[in-house]
């Protein structure tokens, strides 16, 4: 069993005491970190003792560690999974090799940039969420906004600890522009899109957790199946901090749904907004958008870049060992979504495999995402109403369907029907806005929620509902 060492400034069980130059390189950007924190995470209940949950070791049982923190008093730290003895890549050209302990100089440059984009997606979600803890709906809530926080914090200490213990200089510089590009700057934003959008409400912030965290979900355990077994370590540790953030996405639009259907049985009207809940149409723009800017994280449809990280080994598919092919698929073909511009139609058009991983990994994404759907839709039922996933080329922003007049059900029509669809009744609109706004006020007494969430199931590690989790 590996323990985490706590008796030095950063958390770690890749024994850090051991290597001196890493550590200076760590210590000296921790201040910096810390700063950062301070400055672009909570706005809010920086000194107030919360009810967090922290590794003590990488096995499963590491993780039933619960007390009160201060946010700026977590401990942070570099936690690898276990070493799996004698692992071997699992595809790729180098199918069957040993993985690698350090990063091979033909692949240095593919696997830095890999673990730059990752490391940045992880404090730009701080940054986005930072306003949120003004405006929670329950202590329950607070606290695990603040637990998603602190974990994603400690996402990129992961990505640090890559950058600078096997990528020098440059990684190290790498590292730096973490902390100075800043979500939604005009000037240093964030690597990708959805990243530079504000979280403004907290029924965004569950979609967003729902959708987007689980797009890191994928791409870690794509990243995970490296043959670079440090990142492979890495993200299979991370993977177990991502389940949290997405478990706080299901359940949240899962509670925000039984309310509105409480309220809907109540009052028997589809309009509870004036009861202080969220309307079923309102909460489907909100999926429309999340899940559209969502599926643009995965990328175009074809690319040379997935194929060429794929053939080399450093970035696999989700659950590559669970695939009934040969792990290399060279010579296979398969069909991507495609817009035929003379007819005016979506269609397909047959591609190499290799080069269509992006699309791979969005599909399996898209199967993951509907079982939350089906899901909250067993509480509509009850209704007649359901929540569905939109046309995957709806409201897209990259590949073969960016910026294309196509409806939430997969048709193409014209421009101006498909503005007029977009700001009325697709998307959420300003009175969806106005209203989810209004309902965001801070609700402070253990056990109380705001009218348009249900509570939860359960508390806190078997903790009860109306237990102080956030304790001023
Ligand atoms: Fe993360
Ligand atoms: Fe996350």
């Amino acid at each position: 069993m590996t323990t985490v060492d706590y008796d030095t400034l950063i958390p770690n069980n890749v024994d850090l005491a051991g290597d001196r130059r890493l550590r200076r390189a760590l210590e000296s950007w921790h201040p910096r970190f810390i700063e950062w924190w301070k400055d672009l995470g909570p706005v809010a209940f920086q000194e107030d003792d919360v009810y967090l949950r922290t590794a003590i070791s990488v096995e499963q049982d590491g993780w039933a560690n619960f007390d009160y923190v201060k946010m700026p008093d977590y401990r942070w730290g570099i936690f690898l999974a276990n070493q799996v003895p004698g692992r071997t890549i699992g595809f790729g050209d180098r199918r069957g090799d040993p993985v690698w302990q350090e990063v091979p100089g033909e692949h240095r440059s593919d696997l830095r940039r890999l673990i730059v984009v990752q490391g940045d997606t992880e404090p730009a979600s701080v940054e986005q969420q930072r306003h949120l803890c003004l405006t929670a709906p329950s202590l329950y809530d607070l606290r695990n906004l603040f637990q998603v926080n602190v974990e994603e914090a400690r996402h990129l200490w992961a990505m640090v600890y890559l950058l600078h213990r096997y990528f020098g200089r440059e990684g190290r510089e790498e590292a730096d522009e973490l902390l100075l590009r800043n979500s939604g700057d005009p000037d240093k934003p964030r690597i990708l899109g959805a990243f530079n959008e504000p979280t403004p409400d907290w029924l965004s912030l569950f979609f967003f957790t729902y959708f987007t965290d689980r797009d890191g979900k994928y791409q870690l355990a794509s990243l995970k199946e490296s043959a670079f077994d440090p990142l492979s370590r890495t993200c299979s540790f991370m993977l177990k901090e991502e389940a949290h953030h997405m478990f706080v996405g299901a359940t949240g639009v899962g509670r925000v749904v039984q309310r509105t259907v409480e309220l809907m049985k109540a009052h028997d009207t589809e309009d509870v907004a004036p009861h202080g809940g969220v309307n079923v149409d309102t909460l489907q723009r909100y999926l429309n958008f999340h899940y559209s800017v969502s599926l643009d994280l995965f990328g175009a449809e074809t690319s040379t870049n997935a194929a060429n990280y794929f053939a080399a080994g450093l970035k696999g598919r989700f659950a590559e060992d669970q695939r009934e092919d040969d792990h290399q698929l060279k010579g296979d073909v398969r069909a991507v979504p495609a817009l035929d511009e003379a007819t005016g139609t979506i269609t397909s058009r047959d591609v190499a495999s290799l080069s269509a991983l992006n699309e791979t990994m969005r599909e399996d994404y898209t199967a993951d995402c509907r079982k939350g759907v089906e899901r909250w839709n067993r509480a509509l039922v009850d209704v007649g109403l359901a929540l569905t996933l939109p046309h995957p080329a709806f409201h897209r922003g990259v590949g073969a369907f960016r910026d294309q007049p196509v409806t939430p059900d997969g048709r193409l029509v014209t421009r101006a029907e498909h503005e007029q669809g977009q700001r009325e009744a697709w998307l959420p609109t300003e009175a969806d806005k106005a209203h989810v706004h209004a309902l965001m006020q801070a609700v402070d007494e253990p056990g109380r929620m705001a009218s348009w969430v249900a509570p939860p199931a359960t508390g806190v590690h078997s903790k009860p509902l109306d237990f102080e989790y956030v304790r001023r």
